[in-house]
């Protein structure tokens, strides 16, 4: 099947995200009913150096169950899209991404991410070298501008339309704004009203009723869920069915999940790394600090997985639930 009359289905996708979108989080996600996900940015000049690519493995990993997948690259060496692009392909990705809207300063101070909004010229020939090298769809994800003075996201979606571009997700801030302030989305609406591209918007949604407001508001083509997917995968299932609410059991048991499939894919690193997620899944239990206390102290996978397992909150409801 074509992957935008999949993503039509329920367009409802995962943005994505440094430090947080590996294959566990992805997994998750799309079981519980995402369309689409993309890994978090992959640097062109890793992807396109074959020695490189192992170090890569771990944010590019995927099993097939997962498909469709989308990988986004980022950088500014435009010769090196080419390259990478064409090792995305052959590695099964679904759709490739560039970055053309990271603020941070390790990203947009290298002339990468958010700071190509200020270079349509060289945005372009990134764009090309990728189209070019590849038949998988190219999307790209743009701000709407470096800072209030002037918006590029026109500009960037008509040099998209000129290239062969497929699909174009915006996140309306600027690069000035970072995180700060509300997304404006005024601007998809804009966006969507010029396009002939899939439209995708994006920015500070919540919640099922922020996800189906900025449809209606933008008549967006599918709505990118990035921050408010951290520890919550079921905000998917909640967009798709307005009457499932996560029970503490689910949340504990899918928490005990991605601790596995973390652990499984990155060893004691993976171990390290699920407590960041602890807090999230647990929002809004009122042991939830003192559970991720207990769990920070814990060293032994085991141990990890039969405490989660076995806590009384998660055994009495399923004794409630015979
Ligand atoms: C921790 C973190 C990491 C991010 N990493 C990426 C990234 O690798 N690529 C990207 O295009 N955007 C990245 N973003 C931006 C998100 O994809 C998204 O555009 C932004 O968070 C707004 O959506 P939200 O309000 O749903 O989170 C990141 C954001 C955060 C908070």
């Amino acid at each position: 099947m074509n992957l935008f009359e999949h993503i039509k289905k329920f367009p409802f996708l995962v943005a994505p995200l440094a430090g947080y979108t590996d294959h566990p989080f992805r997994m998750l996600c799309r079981e519980y009913g995402a369309s689409l996900a993309y890994t978090e940015m992959v640097s062109e000049f890793t992807m396109a150096t074959p020695r490189l690519r192992p170090r890569m493995e771990k944010l590019t990993y995927f099993t097939p169950d997962e498909k469709p997948v989308g990988i986004q690259l980022f950088g500014n060496r435009a010769e090196m899209f080419y390259d990478a692009a064409k090792a995305a392909e052959e590695m099964g990705f679904d759709i490739i991404d560039i970055n053309f809207g990271c603020p941070v300063r390790k990203v947009a101070g290298s002339g990468s991410g958010a700071s190509l909004l200020l270079d349509l010229p060289l945005a372009e020939k990134i764009v090309q070298n990728t189209v070019k090298a590849v038949k998988v769809p190219v999307s790209i994800k743009i701000r709407s501008g470096w800072d209030d003075k002037k918006t590029v996201f026109l500009d960037f979606n008509k040099m998209a339309e000129d290239n062969g571009v497929s699909a174009i997700t915006l996140h309306p801030r600027t690069r000035m704004q970072m995180f700060k302030g509300r997304s404006n989305w005024e601007h998809i609406g804009i966006l969507k009203s010029h396009s002939k591209l899939f439209v995708i918007g994006n920015g500070d949604v919540t919640s099922r009723e922020d996800a189906l407001r900025m449809q209606k508001e933008t008549l967006c083509d599918a709505v990118m869920i990035g921050r408010a997917a951290i520890g919550n995968p079921f905000i998917f299932k909640e967009i798709a069915d307005e009457t499932y609410n996560p029970t503490l059991r689910e949340r504990i048991m899918t928490a005990a999940r991605h601790f596995e499939l973390l652990y499984s894919l990155k060893g004691r690193f993976g171990m390290l790394e699920s407590r960041k997620y602890f807090n999230k899944y647990l929002k809004g239990f009122d042991r939830a600090s003192d559970v991720r206390q207990a769990l920070m102290k814990m060293e032994d996978k085991d141990e990890i997985l039969n405490f989660l397992k076995n806590m009384p909150e998660a055994r009495s409801i399923i004794n409630d639930e015979g």
